[in-house]
C-alpha cells in the first residue's frame, strides 16, 4: 500500500512508541496522587510540557493538554467567547476555509449563544487578506480565528501579519496549527497568537492527543470541569503517556524539519510535474508557493472524487479528496466553494500527501496509476 494521506494522519514513530512505552503498566501513576508513583506521573506530564513550552517558546503554564485538535479548537472558541460574552463582546471574526472543528463551534456559538460571525473571504489561493481581518474587528470582537495551514488545499496564511493587526486591537487571535505542526515554525512570539491549537497524530505522534497553548493573561472559561487538572482549565486526569508521546513526536518532527520539508518538496515537484504531463485538464488548486511542503490539490475535471478514490484504493494507494471529514460525503468542499471555484469543480477534488516514508519510485508510481485510472473513468462517462 502507498500512503498518500497524511494530512489525515501519520503512522506512529518508533521512537514516540518507546518513549510512550513505561507509562502504561510500569509508571502507571496518577500524576494528582501524593505517593512515588503518582509523582513520577506527574514529573514525566510536567517534562512533556516544559519541553513542548521549548519549541512553543512559551511558558509551561501557557500549555493545556487536550484529548485532540477538535477539542483545543472548542475550548480557545468557546473558552475565550464565553469569557468575553460576559464583558458585552459577542462577535467572533474568522475565515470560510476553517476546519470544521472551528467553523461548528463559531455555528453553534451564534445559535446558541447569540454570537456574530463575520467570516472574511479568501482569494483563489486560500489566501486571507490581514488588513481585511483588521477592517473585520469591532470593539465587541472577543476573538479572531485563522488557521496557519488549511487541511484541503495546503495554503499557509500570513499568520504572524493578522497577529500585528489583532495584537493592535487588543483582540487575542487564535491559530489552528493542526496541519502546521510537522512543518511549520511554531514560535508564538514570532507569529503573533495568543492561542495555538495542535494535534500529535498529524505529526508521527498518537491520536487522541492535543494541545492549546493559551497566551498568559487571555481570558478562557474552562469547557470541561471537575476534578481542577490543569490549573482548572480542563480538568481530567492527564492522559500521560499519549502526552510524553506527543512531546517527544514534536521534538522529533521540529528537529528534523527543516531537511524534511526539502526532500518532501523535491518530491512534491516530482509528483506535479508527471501529473500535470501525463493527465490533461488537471488544476493545482491552494497557493503555488505559500503551501505545505508535501501537500498536493488538484481539480480532475470530469471524474468524480469518490470513484477515483475507489480506484486508487483497489490499486493499492491511499488518498483523499479533501478532508478526512467530508471524504465519501457528496457535498462539495467548502474550501474550495470558498476559494471561487463551482460545486461541480470542487466535486473532482484529489489530496496525495506526502510524508515520511515516500519515496520517488512511488511518486512514479502513483503517477502512472493515476493517469491510467484518470483516462479510464473518463471514458466512462
Ligand atoms: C486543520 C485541522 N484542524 C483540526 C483538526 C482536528 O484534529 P483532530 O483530528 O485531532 O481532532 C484537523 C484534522 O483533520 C485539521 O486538519
Amino acid at each position: 500500500m502507498i500512503y498518500l494521506d497524511h494530512s489525515a494522519t501519520t503512522p506512529v514513530d518508533e521512537r514516540v512508541i518507546e518513549a510512550m512505552a513505561p507509562f502504561w503498566a510500569t509508571a502507571y501513576g496518577n500524576p494528582s496522587s501524593i505517593y512515588g508513583l503518582g509523582r513520577q506521573a506527574a514529573a514525566a506530564l510536567e517534562d512533556a510540557r516544559r519541553r513542548i513550552a521549548r519549541i512553543l517558546n512559551c511558558q509551561p503554564a501557557e500549555i493545556i493538554f487536550t484529548s485532540c485538535g477538535t477539542e483545543s479548537d472548542n475550548l480557545a472558541l468557546r473558552g475565550v467567547a464565553l469569557a468575553a460574552a460576559g464583558h458585552g463582546k459577542r462577535h467572533i471574526v474568522t475565515t470560510p476555509i476553517e476546519h470544521h472543528a472551528v467553523l461548528h463551534t463559531v455555528a453553534d456559538l451564534a445559535e446558541h449563544f447569540d454570537f456574530e460571525v463575520t467570516q472574511v473571504p479568501v482569494d483563489r489561493h486560500g489566501l486571507v487578506e490581514p488588513a481585511a481581518v483588521a477592517a473585520a474587528i469591532r470593539p465587541d470582537t472577543a476573538l479572531v480565528s485563522v488557521m496557519l495551514a488549511n487541511n484541503e488545499v495546503g495554503t499557509i496564511q500570513p499568520i504572524a501579519e493578522i497577529g500585528a493587526w489583532t495584537r493592535a486591537r487588543g483582540v487575542p487571535l487564535h491559530t489552528d496549527a493542526v496541519q502546521a505542526g510537522g512543518y511549520l515554525p511554531l514560535d508564538v512570539e514570532s507569529l503573533h497568537v495568543d492561542l495555538l491549537a495542535l494535534s500529535a497524530h498529524k505529526f508521527y505522534g498518537p491520536k487522541g492527543v492535543g494541545l492549546l497553548y493559551v497566551r498568559r493573561g487571555v481570558r478562557l472559561l474552562p469547557v470541561q470541569t471537575g476534578g481542577g487538572q490543569e490549573r482548572g482549565r480542563r480538568s481530567g486526569t492527564e492522559n500521560v503517556p499519549y502526552i510524553v508521546g506527543m512531546a517527544r513526536a514534536l521534538e522529533l518532527a521540529q528537529a528534523e524539519r527543516e531537511a524534511e520539508a526539502q526532500r518532501l518538496a523535491e518530491l512534491r515537484r516530482r509528483l506535479i510535474a508527471g501529473l500535470t504531463d501525463r493527465i490533461p485538464d488537471i488544476t493545482l488548486t491552494g497557493h503555488p508557493t505559500q503551501r505545505l511542503p508535501g501537500h498536493v490539490s488538484l481539480l480532475v475535471a470530469g471524474v468524480e472524487a469518490e470513484a477515483l478514490l475507489i480506484a486508487l484504493d483497489l490499486a493499492g494507494i491511499a488518498a483523499s479528496s479533501g478532508s478526512a471529514c467530508a471524504t465519501g460525503a457528496p457535498t462539495p468542499s467548502h474550501v474550495l466553494t470558498a476559494m471561487g471555484y463551482r460545486p461541480q469543480e470542487a466535486m473532482g477534488a484529489l489530496r496525495l500527501t506526502l510524508g515520511r516514508a515516500n519515496t520517488e519510485a512511488e511518486v512514479d508510481f502513483v503517477v502512472a496509476r493515476l493517469a491510467e485510472i484518470v483516462a479510464k473513468l473518463r471514458d466512462q462517462r
